[in-house]
């Protein structure tokens, strides 16, 4: 799938919903329950490979598992691949030249964190050909500045955050996932955008809604406070799956109590 017809679905649909996906039993899942975007995400370091951040994933590995992610969506899906760390941060060339090894492996967007120091190389990429999605708040690779805390409770932070996703807006980005950030930060960032934006720990009003697949399948041991288990209960992942896409659908997921 591409992205007009995911576009085309921001319009024909209450919300998106996002899943992260890292193989192709999954992918065939996921599309089969009606999520829309596969996000290949560089998470995949810490619950496939089982490393305490997501630092360590390599090129490599995002295109091990986005083939693999591919092959089971077999162009039923919008799959969103992430940069991995360091293999975008140096350069607009480099980025684009990362992005392009993920995009032959059957990505259809790829996605990098970061506010204005990544302006340019958004406008680089999709001068190019190369869909973005954007990412602020809580940015994982930068666990080692920040730690896994959340973001934009400060004033001035919470002013930057706004000013970097309509300077990523206007450099091109098509979607902007929002991480960790009071949900009324949220609808600001939100409200002041043409382009969706996706909420994780985000609160209810983003455009959408994503969760890594293994804290929704209550696989996490202990998992973030804005995720829910939607196996509790459920009969099998398939009924799992279809709780939480209905739930996103109708604005029931998340809840006050997944927020900030
Ligand atoms: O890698 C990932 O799972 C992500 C989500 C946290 C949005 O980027």
């Amino acid at each position: 799938m591409y992205l007009p017809q995911l576009l085309q679905r921001v319009q024909q649909r209450e919300r998106l919903v996002a899943l992260t996906c890292y193989d192709a039993g999954f992918a065939r899942l996921l599309v089969d329950n009606d999520v829309d975007i596969l996000l290949v995400g560089d998470s995949l370091g810490m619950v496939i490979q089982g490393h305490d951040t997501t630092l360590p994933v390599r090129m490599a590995h995002m295109r091990y598992h986005t083939e693999a992610v591919a092959r089971g969506a077999a162009g039923r899906a919008f799959i969103l691949t992430d940069l991995p760390f360091g293999s975008y941060q140096a350069s607009p060339r480099k980025a684009f030249a990362s992005a392009a090894r993920l995009l032959a492996a059957g990505a259809n967007m790829v996605k990098l964190e970061g506010g204005a120091i990544m302006v340019e190389s958004v406008a680089y990429l999709t001068a190019r050909g190369v869909p973005v999605c954007a990412h602020l708040g809580l940015l994982p690779q930068s666990v080692n500045q920040t730690g896994y805390r959340s973001q934009g409770r400060d004033p001035a932070v919470a002013a930057r955050l706004v000013r970097d996703a309509a300077a990523l807006q206007a450099a091109g980005a098509s979607l902007l996932v929002l991480e960790s950030i009071p949900a009324i930060l949220a609808k600001e960032i939100t409200d002041g955008l043409d382009i969706p934006t996706i909420g994780i720990g985000a609160g209810p009003h983003c455009a959408g809604q994503v969760l890594v697949l293994q804290d929704l399948l209550g696989m996490t041991a202990k998992p973030p406070r804005f995720a829910r288990d939607f196996m509790a209960g459920a009969g099998g992942i398939g009924e799992a799956l279809r709780r939480y896409v209905q739930a996103v659908r109708q604005g029931q997921f998340p809840g006050p109590e997944h927020s900030f």
